[in-house]
């Protein structure tokens, strides 16, 4: 039997200190990396407030008073408090079960509130979405794409190639404070200042430094610092809004740091991804399966994401968390998608899915014992079915 201590398993990537120390030296990040070639990058207080200031240019580039937003009803509502302070109307398009738009029904969406000004498309876990298909119908209702990569930790393919704009949440991804990452063409002008304003450090990134480094020292010595409290399986977890904030420099710094890592961090993604697809896959009945048929070769994931039949998902949830297991349940749903019947599939996927971590924090025995137990707790789950 493998076994880890409990509640040691991070949750999140965490921290080297010789990182946080050689940063404090470093030049900034440019962004670059998260550019195509004619592309311009701007940083932004993690993707929520950097799609809402972008679309706030382009109702002002266009004249526009109030504007309409296409975006996916399976979408996390925390990620649309900046965006709801805009003189927009939300319209949410149904997504299939397979996590694409569903393409049959935006139609129906253009009926009722018009055509978009700008159309959300998200690259659910770091798995692509349908971007030629999202080009075709931008064109054809003269709308702008914007590509929400919160979940991909660099551009890939035709990610972030093309498109009006596109966001990235490195911080989701790697062990930096929180910002976000805004791309657009040079041509287009969708920020008048540059978000980094601020000083070296801010009082929140001294409290992520601390609380950080302390979680990594704990971590490395297998001592367990999580509470183990575990959330109620239906219940979406809230968290605070935070303001608009500007970006002081010692982020921006790590990041550049961590640049160099970015394609070993991949592999190990990787890597732990597919030790635990296989644990699943030899599961030889229809009741847990990776919500993506393969692993392109190109993608790096963010969580590995499992869809688990209704009879057995809240106990394997407990079960896998009363381990120390961090399963988690995505996203929070807007409260107009929770109480619209239309919005079904959204509902079912919200209910059907559990996400797994499998960052490059977790250390090979992390990974060997979530996927070991992961397997027996769904074969016990559905003893006691
Ligand atoms: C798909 C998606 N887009 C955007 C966001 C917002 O990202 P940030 O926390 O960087 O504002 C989230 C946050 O969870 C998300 O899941």
């Amino acid at each position: 039997m493998i076994t880890s201590n409990r509640f040691s398993i991070p949750v999140t990537t965490l921290p080297h200190v010789r990182h946080l120390l050689s940063s404090v030296l470093a030049q900034r990040s440019s962004g670059k990396l998260w550019c195509h070639p004619g592309q311009k990058v701007f940083f932004s207080y993690g993707s929520a407030w950097g799609i809402s200031e972008a679309i706030k240019a382009l109702l002002k580039f266009r004249g526009k008073a109030q504007g309409v937003i296409f975006l996916p009803d399976y979408f996390c509502n925390q990620a649309l408090m900046p965006l709801r302070l805009q003189p927009v109307q939300l319209a949410f398009y149904p997504v299939t079960e397979n996590l694409n738009p569903d393409w049959s029904l935006m139609g129906n969406l253009i009926t009722q509130y018009g055509s978009p000004d700008v159309f959300i498309l998200v690259h659910y876990f770091g798995f692509p979405g349908e971007i030629t298909r999202a080009t075709q119908f931008c064109q054809q209702v003269g709308a702008e794409l914007l590509e929400d990569g919160a979940h991909v930790l660099m551009p890939f393919g035709e990610v972030g190639k093309n498109s009006w704009v596109t966001v990235f949440s490195p911080y989701k991804l790697l062990p930096i404070p929180k910002i976000g990452i805004v791309v657009t063409s040079e041509k287009n002008e969708i920020y008048k200042e540059k978000y980094w304003g601020g000083g070296k450090f801010d009082i929140d990134v001294c409290k992520w430094i601390g609380k950080r480094s302390l979680q990594s020292f704990l971590t490395y010595c297998k001592i367990s610092w999580r509470n183990g409290k575990v959330a109620q399986f239906e219940l979406d977890i809230e968290t605070e809004f935070n303001e608009n904030l500007t970006i002081s420099t010692f982020p921006l710094q790590l990041l550049k740091i961590l640049e160099s890592k970015l394609s070993g961090y991949k592999i190990i993604r990787r890597e732990y991804y597919k030790i635990i697809e296989e644990q699943i896959l030899l599961i030889k009945n229809d009741v847990a399966n990776p919500v993506f048929l393969s692993l392109p070769d190109d993608v790096c994931p963010y969580l590995f994401p499992m869809r688990m039949h209704s009879s057995i998902i809240e106990n394997v949830y407990y079960s896998l968390n009363r381990m120390g297991i961090p399963a988690q349940t995505w996203p929070d749903l807007p409260p107009e998608i929770k109480e619209n019947p239309y919005n079904k599939i959204a509902k079912k996927l919200r209910g059907s899915i559990l996400t797994i971590p499998i960052h490059q924090s977790l250390t090979k025995n992390h990974i060997e014992y979530i996927a070991h137990n992961l397997h027996d707790v769904i074969l016990e789950a559905l003893r006691n079915k």
